[in-house]
């Protein structure tokens, strides 16, 4: 691998949030069940603040270019559940910076658990101020309103696209691409799959330039959409990557062919829970006790696993799934996984 590319990241200031790697281990127990490929799993959903997830690698880089850009205060939006919002909240209290979070209801959702619960609860705790849009509340046309308003006020915002996924931020994950060779080196395994759940495809497209400029041609990257349908997320996430290999001055390109995105996995929207969420939430729990959530780790590895099933991977393939997170989120859906308890007689 020529890491000499990855030196392309070092003119980008990153406030750090992260001790060090994440950890990467086998799943010892599911393996055995399935037979023929291996899985692995990237523990992005264990980091040392905030109950992390992806977003907080994105914020490594959004908080170190707000800083560079003297903003005061960070705006930013997502659904009710947002774990991108929690994480900016939790980054925002720790950098020291104000902070504005605008939450839609992005899913029709009307259990009152999803609206106390998960993300808000801990957001909540955090002080942090919601601006909360219910349907029919254009949240763009809020965002411009609030910024102005802001700099009227004397202060200095930086807004935060959804999910993080500005170029910027998407070099979280450029750098989490050079992290995971440099495991795979140690731990002594090549992987030959990549596999993690695209949403507003960031997370995709970091890694996806990362693998450019890692020179590598044996590894692939697959993803499976939680949002968008494949076609959407496809140019979104082509798209994100060409911005992130021009933002790195590397002059390397994003061909449409060169990116996997499955979009059989969405279910009827973003989400919404699918039975097949729900049966690899509780697989990989009652195999591994690792907990996957139910918007986008538990719809991706569900992908996952019907394409093992269905011999889409050869034998032998050694596959990553990174868990990027948002387990907050699973408890904004008990009613998706069990019913009441019912006292004994
Ligand atoms: C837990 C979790 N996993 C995956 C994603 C998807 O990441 P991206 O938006 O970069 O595609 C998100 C956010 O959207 C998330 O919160």
């Amino acid at each position: 691998m020529t890491t000499m590319n990855f030196k392309l990241l070092d003119p980008f200031p990153k406030f750090q949030f992260l001790d060090g790697p994440t950890g990467i281990q086998p799943l010892r127990q599911l393996n055995k069940q399935l037979g023929g490929v291996e899985l692995f799993v990237k523990r992005d959903d264990i980091m040392g603040m905030g109950l992390a997830g992806n977003k907080l690698r994105k914020l490594e880089y959004i908080i170190g270019d707000a800083l560079k850009n003297n903003a005061d205060t960070l705006i930013t939006s997502g659904g009710l559940q947002s774990n991108h919002a929690r994480l900016t909240a939790v980054a925002a209290s720790y950098s020291k910076m104000d902070y504005e979070l605008v939450l839609t209801e992005a899913v029709a959702n009307d259990n009152p658990e999803y609206k106390k619960n998960g993300n808000i609860l801990l957001e909540q705790i955090l002080g942090a101020k919601i601006h909360y849009l219910t349907k029919g509340k254009d949240p763009a046309t809020f965002i411009d309103d609030r910024i102005n308003s802001l700099r009227k006020s004397g202060r200095a915002p930086y807004l935060i696209p959804l999910g993080g996924s500005s170029p910027t931020g998407c070099l979280g994950y450029v750098n989490c691409f050079q992290e995971i060779t440099g495991q795979a080196d140690e731990l002594n395994i090549h992987f030959d799959y990549i596999i993690v759940p695209n949403g507003t495809g960031g997370t995709h497209a970091g890694l996806f330039a990362g693998l450019k400029l890692s020179g590598m041609k044996d590894i692939r990257i697959k993803s499976y959409t939680v949002l968008n349908h494949a076609d959407a997320a496809h140019n979104q996430t082509r798209e994100k990557a060409g911005a992130i290999l021009n933002l790195l001055k590397s002059g390397l390109t994003a061909e449409r062919d060169e990116l996997v995105i499955d979009g059989n996995f969405l279910g009827a929207g973003y989400g919404i829970p699918t039975n097949e969420m729900k049966e690899a939430v509780k697989l990989l729990a009652r195999t591994e006790g690792i907990f996957l959530d139910p918007v986008y780790t538990g719809k991706a590895f569900a992908g996952m696993l019907a394409d093992i099933s269905a011999g889409k991977f050869r034998k032998g393939d050694k596959l990553l799934f990174i868990l990027t997170g948002g387990l907050p989120g699973l408890f904004a859906y008990q009613s998706a996984f069990g019913p009441e308890l019912s006292p004994e007689k």
